[in-house]
């Protein structure tokens, strides 16, 4: 496809999709400093990580700082350098959210086995759970908490790993929130994922996409089923399927 547009807004995945090969992600960043100087595309990453967590790796990693973290799955939104979650994101997840409530449902799934603590945010319940039962729970504990007016969102990703959010809250819709407070076209918008957690990126707007080579097949499968010529499935893995990607849309160098 090619696009002629210029890059404004440059979302990414990190674990397995901007993180995941070191010499491919010095050159990635090589790429996206450049665009950053020379159009002032805006960076942001799109993390099940809590900010901590995504701290300690940003510090192993050297990643570019970003305008804006969406941290813990879309639910945590932090723009710029600050340390405290967006307000009006946080108003926006809070309407008709009773976390109590969430997890006292949930428990009663013998199969649903808690994340670590620091992993369960205010915004976000999070387990494991084994893809051999995931077809018999997920639909069993969608419908107990629609029963009781539980209008949640389930994320099932890289085959462990099962998030319950507010209906709002996930990483593509704060990302349409970032692009109407920043006034972003989708199409000057390039998102990239490879697992659950990221399809929610790819499915709101007309945003360009690309899915890394390595994306887990709840991603693979999700894109074979919507085929649209904005989004793209790149051979190349982690930040090597991302340049690829650039390649392929061409946006203005
Ligand atoms: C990250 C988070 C974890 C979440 C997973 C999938 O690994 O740390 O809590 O379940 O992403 O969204
Ligand atoms: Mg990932």
């Amino acid at each position: 496809m090619v696009s002629l547009t210029t890059l404004s807004l440059f979302i990414t995945d990190l674990d397995r999709t901007l993180v995941g090969n070191d010499s491919s992600l010095d050159r990635l960043n090589q790429i996206l400093d450049r665009y950053r100087q020379t159009w002032g595309t805006k960076i942001v990453y799109a993390t099940g990580r809590s900010r901590a967590s995504y701290q300690e790796l940003a510090t192993a990693q050297s990643l570019l700082a970003p305008d804006a973290l969406i941290a813990a799955v879309g639910t945590e939104l932090y723009v710029g350098n600050s340390e405290t979650p967006d307000p009006e994101w946080v108003e926006r997840l809070s309407t008709n959210w009773h976390r109590d409530k969430i997890v006292e449902i949930a428990s009663r799934f013998a199969d649903l086995e808690p994340q670590p603590p620091a992993e369960q945010r205010p915004f976000k319940v999070s387990y494991f759970l084994s893809p051999s039962v995931v077809a018999d729970v997920v639909p069993q504990l969608q419908q107990l908490l629609v029963d009781r007016n539980l209008d949640v969102e389930i994320i099932y990703s890289g085959n462990k790993d099962l998030d319950i959010l507010p209906r709002n809250g996930d990483k593509g819709k704060a990302v349409q929130f970032l692009r109407d407070r920043w006034q972003i076209d989708p199409i000057e918008t390039l998102v990239c994922g490879d697992s659950g957690n990221d399809i929610s990126l790819f499915k709101y707007g007309k945003e360009r996409g690309v899915i890394v080579g390595n994306a887990h097949s709840e991603l693979r499968l999700w894109y074979e089923l919507h085929p649209v010529d904005y989004h793209y499935l790149a051979a190349a893995e982690y930040a090597a399927g991302i340049i690829e990607g650039l390649n392929y849309f061409r946006f203005v160098e």
